[in-house]
């Protein structure tokens, strides 16, 4: 779908009369491509202690090998590559910084915020368009007592509320690594690699929690899935299509699944992407078992599950009819259940496996007429928390993403004044794109997000509706 007012907005003589008339104007926002800078400018290091200056030394590269060497005890640091960024720890005039990390670990008291994040603010208005803002904190638990909770919750709405101030494509996002998870965590860089590059251009306003050290740090952060086998659901079109195809690029072996009604759709995606198609209706009782052949025989093993095959049926609950409300319950929610059950019991699923489904911003916030997608979406949510834990033992984990509006030919169906308003229901006042929501998916089937565990991750523009 072209979102016709993005493009008007952004270009020549329609441009100018928006400007004048004050009108909104979202960028477009800048997306990854192979071989791009991760950050493309300085990047400003804000707050004190180990862990500011430990992000300082891998963001710059002075980390690794040939990094300094500590006297005598081993660095954990040093194991660590760097990422040869031009890093600054103090704002200076004249600077215009790509992005901004604060980490604040350390706080224990809302006294101790003022510091990094005043210095974020005198930086604010220099950042030049599609800039990143990154935060890096510990989660408000009542271990470390009310103070310390009060000032890492605080770092929750600093964050969010950030997000709604900037403009031109810049976004902030945070990572809350669970007490006792070091900065060096596979996760806790991968997740903070993710919303400083242009792969969670349309994630803003989120923090991702880390909860354990698990997973590692890829040999390539450009192909992490190398040599991995991955199934996606629904992927035919839409979101599913550009999941595969994403998957593709980051390394893996893609079978792509869908609807027989759909395969010559499904062929061209599989053909794309160097993969195998699959025509199955996920709802057939066996579906799990026969996933799990088609990869066996034919790639020799599996990997990761991407459930994205979804359908909508909107109706005020007043009118809703069993079939309505049967159907979305039984592709959305019923046959996931299935069919994870089907690979976690047949002992071929147990190399650091990752499943990763669609959820939506219906599940959390609810919508109006989506009774049955919301139970649906909902039930993703819990669902990924419970199966997450049966993962564990085999360094596996389940997550689920939850996109806001994204345009496809799903919300194509949306009558053209409801679609309108709803594109600029978020902080990026524009829909994302079925890629914005497979990076995020791709970013969670890596091996540097194996310390997430069971959580739902927004692509969603910082959707207003909700959290
Ligand atoms: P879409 O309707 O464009 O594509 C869905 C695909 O799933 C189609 O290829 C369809 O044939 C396939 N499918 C449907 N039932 C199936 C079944 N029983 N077995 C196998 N395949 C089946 O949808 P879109 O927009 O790409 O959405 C993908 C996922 O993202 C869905 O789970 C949807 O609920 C979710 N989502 C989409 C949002 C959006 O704004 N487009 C927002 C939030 C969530």
């Amino acid at each position: 779908m072209t979102d016709t007012y993005l493009n008007l907005v952004n270009s020549g003589f329609t441009k100018k009369i928006a400007q004048q008339l004050g009108l909104p104007r979202p960028a477009i926002l800048r997306r990854f491509r192979p071989g791009q800078p991760l950050v493309d400018g300085p990047v400003l290091v804000l707050g004190s202690g180990a862990d500011a200056d430990t992000v300082a030394r891998i963001l710059s590269g002075t980390s690794g090998p040939g990094g300094p060497a500590a006297d005598g005890a081993i660095d954990p640091v040093s194991t660590i590559p760097g990422w040869d960024l031009d890093v600054r720890r103090d704002p200076a005039a004249g600077d215009r910084y790509a992005a901004v990390v604060l980490v604040l670990t350390e706080v224990a008291h809302p006294d101790d915020l003022a510091g990094a994040v005043l210095a974020l603010g005198s930086v604010l208005k220099t950042l030049p368009p599609h800039a990143r803002i990154v935060t890096v904190s510990r989660p408000a638990t009542a271990d470390e007592g009310p103070a310390t909770a009060a000032a890492r919750q605080g770092i929750d709405g600093i964050l969010r509320s950030v997000a709604k101030e900037l403009r031109a494509g810049a976004t902030a996002n945070g990572v809350v690594m669970a007490d006792g998870v070091p900065v060096t965590a596979p996760s806790a860089l991968g997740a903070l690699r993710f919303f400083l590059s242009t792969r969670s251009a349309f994630v803003d306003g989120q923090l991702l929690d880390i909860d354990t050290d698990g997973g590692a740090l890829p040999l390539d952060w450009d192909r992490p899935l190398e040599g991995r086998v991955a199934v996606v659901t629904g992927a035919a079109r839409g979101i599913g299509a550009a999941i595969a195809a994403t998957l593709a690029r980051d390394g893996a072996t893609v079978v792509a699944v869908d609807v027989p009604a759909a395969g010559e759709q499904l062929a061209a995606v599989a053909n794309r992407v160097h993969g195998t198609a699959l025509q199955l209706d996920v709802t057939t009782p066996d579906a799990g078992t026969r996933i799990l052949e088609h990869a066996m025989a034919r790639h020799g093993r599996l990997d990761i599950v991407v459930h994205n095959a979804g359908i909508l049926r909107d109706k005020l609950l007043a009118n809703m009819t069993p079939d309505r409300w049967g159907s979305i319950i039984a592709v959305n929610i019923a046959a996931q259940l299935r069919i994870n059950e089907q690979l976690l019991t047949s002992g071929d699923f147990t190399n650091e496996p990752r499943i990763v489904a669609l959820a939506s911003t219906s599940g959390i916030a609810g919508n109006r007429g989506q009774t049955n997608y919301a139970a649906s979406k909902g039930g993703v949510i819990g669902m990924v928390r419970a199966t997450a834990p049966l993962l564990t033992a085999f360094g596996g984990t389940a997550n689920a993403v939850a996109p806001g509006f994204i345009e496809t030919d799903m919300t194509a169906k949306i009558p053209p004044v409801m679609r309108q308003v709803a594109r600029r229901l978020n902080s990026l006042q524009q829909g994302g794109q079925p890629i914005d929501v497979a990076e995020a998916v791709a970013f969670l089937a890596s091996p540097q997000a194996g310390g997430v565990v069971g959580h739902v991750l927004r692509v969603c523009g910082q959707n207003l509706v909700g959290q």
